[in-house]
């Protein structure tokens, strides 16, 4: 079974995030492959809207921490370099439904999206200090922007988790839903979305993120350099091991 399953349908491009053994953490293929999805549904005049969601009772636990150890991102191109690329070019629509942990960068991509349903099951953190690294995904910027410095810094700098009714609060979410309904909501949503004017949706889109997108590749290239130099740390490394550890001794 492929680690991201796709369908399309009604001009919408279904991207489901299929690993959950190991809770949808994100290898460096799935990253590729998602980049090269959102890519691709960028020049097709076929999809209007992509729906986001993931398969099992989680959304996604960030980077897989063996490929960290294994196949740590470099500060210029890298597979998750190519991710953050698309997202932030991405003109369509982008509507995510989640449940369960979205950890990491399970949390920082969805900032990149416009729409973003969770159920009450869903459990946000942005660990990176904890691993001895620093946020990504141009969630350095982002956050403090969309949630207020204060409230970021203690997102961030402690790196604790928080539930789905405070990430509506500090508006990462859109609205919290039941967990059964989830899927069925974003769908709703996605549909309504595709129904419109893709020339008018895009161009709305356009207008609101233009005036940040400049900042916002300044300040990615500056996250990759830092995070590729942490990410190589001894602590960083013994942050990964522990991970493990802890889980073999549990
Ligand atoms: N990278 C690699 N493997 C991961 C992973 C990650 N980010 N998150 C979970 N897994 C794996 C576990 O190692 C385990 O694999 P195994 O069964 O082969 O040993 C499997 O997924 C299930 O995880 P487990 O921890 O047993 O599930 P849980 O329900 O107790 O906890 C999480 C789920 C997501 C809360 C927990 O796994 C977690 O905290 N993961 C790390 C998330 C993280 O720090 N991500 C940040 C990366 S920047």
């Amino acid at each position: 079974m492929s680690d991201i399953i796709t369908e399309r349908s009604a001009n919408i491009l279904s991207i489901q995030l299929n690993r959950p053994a190991k809770k949808n953490a994100m290898t460096l293929s799935m990253y590729v492959t998602m980049a090269e999805l959102l890519n691709g549904a960028a020049k097709d005049d076929q999809i209007h809207v992509v729906l986001w969601h993931a398969t099992g009772g989680s959304f996604s636990a960030g980077n897989d921490i063996e490929d960290f150890m294994k196949n740590p991102p470099a500060p210029g191109e890298s597979p998750q370099a190519q991710l953050i690329h698309a997202l932030i070019n991405f003109e369509k629509p982008l509507v995510a439904a989640v449940q369960g942990a979205a950890i990491g960068g399970g949390t920082t991509m969805l900032a990149h999206c416009d729409f973003v349903y969770a159920g009450e099951s869903a459990k946000f953190q942005l660990p990176f200090v904890n691993l001895a690294l620093v946020p990504e995904f141009g969630s350095s910027y982002l956050l403090p922007l969309r949630f207020g410095y204060t409230r970021a810094a203690e997102l961030i700098l402690l790196g604790g988790p928080f539930g789905a009714a405070r990430a509506a609060e500090l508006g990462l979410v859109t609205k919290v839903v039941p967990d059964q309904t989830l899927l069925a909501t974003a769908t709703e949503t996605a549909r309504a979305l595709a129904a419109m004017s893709p020339a008018a949706i895009q161009a709305s889109k356009r207008l609101m993120k233009n005036p940040l997108r400049e900042q916002m590749e300044k300040a990615v290239q500056l996250e990759n350099e830092v995070f590729a130099e942490r990410v190589r740390s001894d602590d960083a490394k013994q942050a990964f091991q522990a991970f493990f550890t802890r889980r073999q001794s549990a």
